[in-house]
């Protein structure tokens, strides 16, 4: 028997896609579906989908058997910005544009009750500003950086960690057959958590993260240690943020229609040429990339997705809007979206995971 109605529940998935949203959007539709009668309305390719009025609502069918698949069957878009607008000017160039009335709009001719806006810092900033507009947002945090303040955890950063363990044990074998320097750039922006988590899992000699600054030195006296005495090869895992001394970040392109407009990339490239240069030392780079936010989430991430979807869906249907899920503890609770947003969680350097890479004998590159 439903509890109450609900009534037209809609959800987006924004920002960056990452494994688990699925898992999310089955959660939120069973349980507005199955327990208060509600009619779920799934919005396409994020905020985009809100300015544009492109939904249509989900059936049970559709959401069934999808807990396991990567991706988001709603589509997603880091350009939807409805404050942050690309548009076509009349001289076929693109504009930047205010469309949140738009999305407001198509809110009320939609009939929505509430939205569920699951993503990152970038979607939970949109979600409290639509807030001020009037909509009754519950948001759902997501990212593989797993860089948001306010919980311990989003989904996606386990499924990311795993697949950056499994290719640092890929390339371990191949460093040593050819005694070389192998670097591994994956991603964090702002953030080293999974560079932190798959270089202490996989067991890199060397980390390298945005939040700690490193210098060239102590990184050729580590891997030169390490192939005159005993082991000859070195794994070096930097995240594409990690800043460079002398040149800082390095950003592979500018794309306006974006409202975080940098495209990082490259860091991996420049750290094995210095070394290379520096050391004499044979070097090679592998970008892992977006395969980092593809495939199957882990058990892990299927489960705190979906566990974090009933929770959304419950505080939509008890109309506690402006807040945000988090897992704090072992527990899914609700915060406040503009706690969420407030501040990025970086990694502080003397985090009980850094302290325990350095005590195995990893090297960050600051000492
Ligand atoms: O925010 C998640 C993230 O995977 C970052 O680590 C990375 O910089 C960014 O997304 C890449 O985004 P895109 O796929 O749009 O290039």
């Amino acid at each position: 028997m439903p509890e109450k109605s609900l009534g037209r529940i809609g959800i987006l998935t924004g920002g960056g896609d990452c494994p688990g949203l699925n898992a999310v959007i089955r959660a939120v539709a069973k349980t507005a579906m199955n327990n208060y009668g509600a009619t779920v309305i799934g919005i396409e390719d994020g905020f985009e989908g809100l300015v544009e009025s492109r939904m249509h609502e989900l059936s049970n069918a559709q959401v069934s058997g999808i807990i396991n698949q990567g991706g988001t069957i709603l589509g997603t878009s880091n350009k939807g910005d409805p404050w942050h607008y690309p548009t076509e000017g009349p001289d076929g160039k693109t504009v930047i544009v205010d469309a949140s009335q738009k999305a407001i709009k198509n809110y009320k001719r939609w009939a929505l009750d509430a939205l569920v806006a699951v993503g990152g810092d970038g979607t939970m900033n949109i979600s409290h500003k639509l807030a001020g507009l009037g909509a009754n947002v519950v948001g759902v945090p997501k990212t593989i950086d797993n860089d948001l303040e306010a919980t311990d955890l989003t989904f996606g950063h386990d499924s990311a960690v795993y697949i950056a363990t499994e290719a640092i044990d890929r390339l371990h074998t191949t460093a040593s057959s050819h005694h070389r320097v192998m670097v591994i750039e994956v991603m964090g922006r702002y953030a080293g958590w999974i560079a932190l988590a798959a270089g202490l899992a996989g067991g890199a000699d060397i980390i390298l993260i945005p939040e700690i600054p490193f210098r060239w030195e102590p990184i050729c006296r580590k891997v030169l240690e390490r192939s005159t005495h005993g082991k000859r090869f070195s794994i070096i895992c930097v995240a594409e943020g990690a800043k460079c001394p002398e040149v800082g970040e390095i950003v592979k392109k500018y794309d306006v229609k974006r409202t975080d407009a940098k495209q990082l990339g490259g860091v991996g490239e420049f750290v094995a040429k210095t070394i290379t240069e520096k050391t004499e030392l044979e070097t090679r780079v592998t970008v892992l990339g977006h395969l980092q936010r593809g495939g199957s989430p882990t058990p892990f991430d299927r489960i705190l997705a979906t566990k974090f979807g009933v929770l959304a869906c419950k505080l939509a249907a008890k109309e506690k809007y402006g807040t945000m899920v988090a897992l704090r503890g072992s527990e899914v609770e609700p915060v406040a979206i503009k706690d969420a947003i407030s501040r990025q969680k970086l990694v502080p350097p003397d985090h009980q995971m850094v302290v325990a890479a350095k005590s195995v004998g990893t090297s960050f590159g600051d000492e």
